[in-house]
């Protein structure tokens, strides 16, 4: 059967559609795009995909994004032909999603009051975050287009990302970021992967328009969640931890909220294998905003003007979206969290959030920075790594269970979306014995 993929506007009621070598972030009218499929993937693949992890030396079974190259064959290829894949698809030899599966750690699971909890570590790929994921497919899209320069604003991790896959492909890559709002690690990884960085004074939404800007007068490739090719490639992140549970669908799957690419993609994902009979039930999103940028929490929950934004088929209230963004802008209102990766006022996917939260019955709720702290130590102390916006996780899990949000005997997936990146953070955090979890030094 031709897979026959192509754009399409997100909104109903709009639905302008492009072919997939179109190279847009927007339709005409200004809405977000989807990648679509016209076939529908039949649910043998199941065990294909199962198969596939015995990958006999074949990187594109060994990627844990190409290995369910199906359900995003956006490229049109023949999955099974070694030199279709070669051709066309990017990797880092396999190494993009390879490692991520979600385990079961205890002390974050008795912390948090939950023993049915899953977290993935998003943070061991080849990268450092669960950026790879959507980066692989995004410069896949860009090679077929004959792309030769990438760009991307970023709090760190995008751009680490974007740089290393560029420097596999011999692209070019600019990098926009916020000028000392990103952690030392993800700034020296830029640099390592030979990328141009452009330090904005401003913060990160200041540096998305300003690359946005860039790419539209022939500056680059955009390679920010918007670029609907990169959120393709972010679903793999829910095939992974439902394959995981043989495709039984969790009750929840919780997320740190930023730009909200993740919480589109974990939407998308959804929507589609509910439609292609894959799952049969749908799993609730949990969005987990930091206190100092909760701009989805705010406006989610009515806590601007009274009034709940939802996605209302495609039209939601933009004018209260743009309102509360005014509202910020002219009372000095800045994004300010000590986790420097979800530090965004001005969530470029809220639409398509909007969309993933309503297909799922979705709940957002806000952490402190304290207890984003807390949740990455406790992570750390089951032997995993993972960075404060990570933290944010367990924390908002936590904090949904006291709420009775979540029930104790729900079965929760958590993604821990990067890897610390920061070290001054976690030998802060345990030098102070006042902190919950706390392991000071002695001497
Ligand atoms: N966690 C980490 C570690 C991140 O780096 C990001 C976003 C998020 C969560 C939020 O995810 O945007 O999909 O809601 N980092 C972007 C960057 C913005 O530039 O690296 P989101």
């Amino acid at each position: 059967m031709p897979i026959e993929a192509f754009q399409k506007c997100i909104d109903p009621s709009c639905g302008l559609e492009y072919p997939i070598r179109e190279v847009r972030i927007e339709c005409e009218r200004g809405h977000l795009l989807d990648v679509r499929y016209k076939s529908t993937p039949s649910t043998s693949l199941k065990e294909v995909f199962y198969k596939r992890r015995n990958h006999a030396n074949n990187i594109f079974n060994e990627s844990g994004v190409w290995r369910f190259r199906e359900l995003l064959n956006f490229c049109e290829i023949d999955t099974e032909s070694i030199e279709d894949c070669s051709k066309f698809l990017v990797s880092l030899d396999g190494a993009e999603g390879r490692l991520s599966k979600p385990y079961h750690m205890s002390k974050v699971s008795d912390y948090v009051g939950v023993q049915n909890l899953w977290l993935q570590p998003e943070g061991y790929n080849p990268s450092g975050s669960f950026k790879d994921n959507g980066m692989t497919t995004a410069v896949t899209h860009a090679k077929l287009v004959n792309i030769k320069k990438i760009i991307c604003a970023s709090t760190g991790n995008t751009s680490a990302s974007a740089a290393m896959y560029a420097a596999n492909e011999n692209m070019e890559c600019d990098v926009y970021i916020p000028a000392g709002e990103v952690a030392p690690g993800k700034l020296g990884q830029a640099f390592q992967f030979g990328a141009q960085v452009i330090e904005i004074k401003g913060n990160f939404d200041d540096a998305l328009s300003t690359s946005l800007k860039r790419a539209g007068e022939g500056g680059g490739y955009t390679v920010n969640s918007v670029n609907p090719f990169r959120i393709e490639g972010q679903k793999t992140i829910v095939f992974r931890a439902l394959e995981s549970l043989d495709w039984n669908a969790p009750d929840w799957i919780v997320y740190p909220g930023g730009a909200l690419g993740n919480t589109s993609s974990c939407g998308k994902s959804l929507m589609e294998l509910y439609e292609w009979g894959w799952i049969k039930k749908i799993p609730r999103i949990a969005v987990v905003n930091s206190e100092g940028a909760n701009t989805l929490y705010t406006l989610y929950n009515g806590k601007f003007e009274g009034v709940e934004v939802r996605w209302n088929n495609g039209k939601p209230d933009t004018d209260i979206i743009n309102r509360y963004y005014k509202f910020m802008d002219s009372n000095g209102i800045k994004p300010k969290t000590k986790a420097t990766a979800i530090q965004i006022a001005k969530p470029a996917n809220i639409v398509k959030g909007l969309r993933a939260l309503d297909f799922t019955d979705g709940v957002v709720t806000q952490v402190s920075d304290g207890d984003m702290l807390d949740g990455m130590a406790l992570v750390g102390l089951n032997g995993f790594d993972c960075e404060m916006a990570s933290g944010a996780v367990p924390a908002g899990i936590r904090k949904l269970m006291q709420e009775g949000v979540i029930k104790k005997d729900d079965t929760v997936v958590g993604i821990l979306t990067g890897r610390q990146k920061d070290s001054s953070i976690p030998v802060e955090y345990h030098k102070n014995p006042k902190n919950r979890f706390a392991h000071p030094p002695k001497s």
